[in-house]
């Protein structure tokens, strides 16, 4: 149950938008737009590969969309169907989570009352990384021939290209391919089809970039045709001559058959969900809202690399220029940890492998060490660029600080690896270059601090925390947390390496130079300025100054604007010189590090900044439903958790910044309801050497499975109002401790370890 989406008759453009992200198809190599088989570049239509960028002239490096191979149209009587233009009695498209597989049925009437129905079944396979296939099935209610239209369009929908030239249409018989080169890099590229079915075919090239099959077929009435389409993406960064390997793999397709291959496909989903799938009984909407938030984090994930990670508008298009974020580490790793550590260990890598970019961005502005790009690409230089959003009155670029200041990025950064090692225990991470990053981020923060004399305390200045609509602001709560966190990291790891690896740990030191820096980390670390809430209020303020801004409620703001999509923040910015934010800031520094604050710092928080926040980022809900689920407000944590997976759902996410378009698919908010499910609601935390669980249970929900795998062991998790059961699905080595309302338990090694709970009532 709850494992399919269906959309039946959304066929207007938003719809058009908000389907291509809801049903996107992929498999961590290269993402596949949720549009139908006859639309073009106008619908938006996308194969986005990960990690491959271009840049034309001076406009923004972004991923490059390949040719679509997966284009197929049906003429009949010389009008080609089309579900946006042509009369359409009928139309569903779904997506089944579980098989990660889209099924599109559409019933053309036409003008002389023949009924022509398509239903077109398609997966990108996930145990062939590079190919596409598609089951297209014709059926027409009268005697008929009809014209079917199947090949590679290289028109592509871009939003800073065109990224591709030198296109080469060629028929390499039974395939036809269309290669072509991209303009920064000049990297080849090459898509191949195969086509397999009935029907007669002659090819045509269309443009110079479109090559198509026009397959005459002759249909008797009611009885249904088949093609099988079969399509390979290739990219002279993954195989020395992608032509080549694109046929090879389209012919062994055709050989293997669809339905061979649809299931060798199935079977990497089902084992997928074997290791992840959250249960939960009494609520099929979060159950469903869930699954497909944990299918399109899978559908992205680069399991196959440690070269790539995951931008923060996934495969979906060239949005935010396909650039990785802090969306990663802060927001998506932890369902990675916990589910696919080795998944987890991909995105991390990706970091060391772009230090060096990192390395060149700190330089740049001055400092050492490293400072990670705020929109990261192939090479880690910051694709983020000085002007990021239009002002819609002027139409002037406005200069914005995201770039710049968000030094948190490199906390960020130096905290996931930690907690990627404190949750799978596998120290080969750090060994591998995890703790090179973790020292040249705290490296590059030390840099940065500056001493108050007058204070005799270290503060950070001039940044911009989460909150992006308060720019260049001093001491943001959120960036001194998290900057003196990493000093601790730092000076736990080497305590940590010196015990264990001492040989690594010196070679290290050394090979970076480290030592120097290491012991005025030392000096600093317990120096470092972290705003306190207030004894009487316990309001921790947002940065310096931000508790005397106007304090203005947030609907009032939003009537003072002139224009729908004007810009909250910036220096003329609505928001800039009030206490409404963007997003969630001290709340999310509280539920990082938090734990030394008590219920009552975090509700008076919560409820300060809640009524504050614009909500104006995917980021932010998730944060809200967290700590709202910590402190008891269930019902409150239920509306922010339904609003964070249900955001690529209901396309309710913000599409403009001014005129620039964002949409796309969320994958941090994804990776948030998975967080609001299993931290908030399960209240599951991992300190390193205990589990707590300490549960608040929406109204609905009346138990939660939640498979967990930590330090290796799979748990088995199960948490219901009245009781809480672990067990161990192997014989672990070790002690596994948990911890129920105070009380520490060590885990069993075979048996269930069950542990009541009181009657409780939920709080709104
Ligand atoms: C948010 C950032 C986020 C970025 C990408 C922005 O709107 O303010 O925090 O990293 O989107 O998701």
């Amino acid at each position: 149950m709850s494992w399919t989406i269906t959309e039946t008759n959304q066929l207007d453009d938003m719809a058009t938008d908000r389907l291509g992200n809801s049903f996107l198809l992929g498999n961590g190599y290269f993402g596949y737009r949720g549009t139908l088989e006859e639309y073009t570049k106008e619908q938006k239509t996308a194969a986005i590969v990960s990690g491959l960028y271009d840049r034309v002239g001076g406009l923004w490096r972004e991923p490059i969309n390949f040719p679509n191979g997966g284009f197929i149209q049906v003429v009949y009587q010389n009008q080609p169907l089309h579900a946006k233009t042509s009369r359409v009695e009928q139309h569903s498209q779904t997506l089944d989570l579980h098989h990660a597989v889209h099924d599109r049925h559409t019933v053309f009437l036409t003008d002389d009352g023949n009924r022509l129905s398509v239903h077109a079944r398609r997966f990108v396979s996930s145990a062939r990384l590079h190919l596409l296939c598609i089951q297209y099935t014709i059926e027409s209610s009268r005697d008929c021939e009809l014209v079917v239209r199947s090949g590679i369009d290289g028109d592509v929908w871009d939003l800073n290209g065109p990224h591709l030239c030198d296109f080469q249409p060629e028929v390499h018989q039974p395939l036809i391919t269309l290669s072509a080169i991209s303009q920064e890099l000049h990297v080849p590229i090459a898509v191949c089809e195969n086509t397999v079915g009935p029907g007669t075919s002659q090819t045509c090239v269309e443009a110079g970039k479109r090559i198509l099959r026009q397959i005459r077929l002759p249909m008797k009435a009611n009885q249904a045709q088949t093609l099988d389409k079969f399509v390979a993406i290739h990219s002279a960064k993954d195989t020395d001559n992608p032509l080549l390997a694109g046929q090879s793999l389209c012919q062994e397709a055709a050989r293997v058959g669809f339905d061979s291959l649809l299931n060798e496909h199935c079977a990497v989903w089902e084992a997928r969900w074997k290791r992840c799938d959250l249960q939960i009984t009494g609520d099929a909407k979060a159950q469903l809202a869930l699954r497909f938030s944990m299918y399109h984090l899978l559908a992205i994930a680069p399991a196959h690399t440690d070269r790539a990670s995951i931008p923060a508008r996934g495969l979906s298009g060239q949005v935010y220029k396909g650039g990785i974020f802090w969306d990663t580490e802060i927001f998506m790793l932890p369902f990675f940890a916990f589910e696919f550590p080795e998944i987890a260990r991909n995105l991390l890598m990706y970091r060391f492998h772009t230090l060096d970019g990192a390395r060149r961005k700190a330089r740049e502005y001055g400092f050492r060490g490293a400072y990670y790009a705020w929109e990261s690409q192939d090479s880690g230089d910051d694709a983020c660029t000085e002007f990021n959003v239009t002002d819609v009155f002027t139409k002037r670029p406005i200069r914005t600080y995201f770039r710049d200041k968000q030094v948190h990025i490199s906390a960020d950064i130096a905290h996931a690896i930690w907690t990627y090692s404190s949750i799978t225990g596998d120290d080969t991470l750090l060994l591998d270059g995890g703790a090179e990053v973790i020292y040249e981020c705290a490296r590059f923060l030390l840099t940065r601090l500056y001493y108050s004399r007058e204070k005799n305390r270290y503060e950070i200045l001039d940044v911009t925390g989460p909150d992006e609509y308060h720019e260049r602001v001093h001491n943001n709560a959120f960036t001194n947390w998290m900057a003196a966190h990493t000093f601790e990291i730092c000076l736990h790891l080497t305590v940590f390496l010196q015990e264990r690896y001492p040989a690594q740990a010196e070679a290290l030191l050394e090979k970076i130079d480290f030592q120097k820096d290491l012991e005025a980390i030392r000096e600093v670390s317990g120096q470092v300025y972290r705003p306190a809430p207030d004894p009487q209020t316990m309001i921790i303020p947002q940065f310096d100054g931000y508790l005397a801004l106007e304090d203005i409620a947030l609907d009032e703001l939003l009537r003072r604007k002139l224009d729908p999509n004007e810009y909250l923040g910036g220096g003329n910015g609505l928001a800039t010189t009030t206490q409404i934010i963007k997003q969630a800031d001290v709340i999310l520094a509280l539920h990082i590090l938090g734990e030394k604050h008590s219920r009552e710092v975090v509700a008076a928080n919560w409820d300060y900044y809640e009524p504050r926040t614009e909500q104006g980022s995917s980021l932010s809900t998730c944060a809200y439903a967290l700590t709202a689920a910590h402190i008891g407000k269930v019902a409150a944590a239920y509306k922010y958790f339904i609003t964070t997976a249900t955001i690529d759902l209901t396309g309710d996410s913000i599409q403009y910044v001014g005129p620039l378009y964002i949409g796309g698919t969320h994958p941090a908010a994804n990776g948030g309801a998975w967080m609001a499910a299993v931290f908030g609601f399960c209240g599951i935390h991992w300190s390193g050497r205990t589990l707590t669980i300490d549960p608040h249970l929406p109204a609905l929900w009346s138990e939660v499975h939640v498979p967990l795998t930590i330090h290796g062991q799979s748990l088995r998790l199960s948490v219901s109002k009245h009781e809480v059961t672990i067990q161990a699905v192997q014989p672990f080595h070790g002690e596994i401790l948990v911890q129920v309302l105070q009380e520490v338990h060590a885990l069993p090694q075979k048996e269930k370890l069950s542990i009541p709970l009181p009657a409780s009532e939920s709080k709104p």
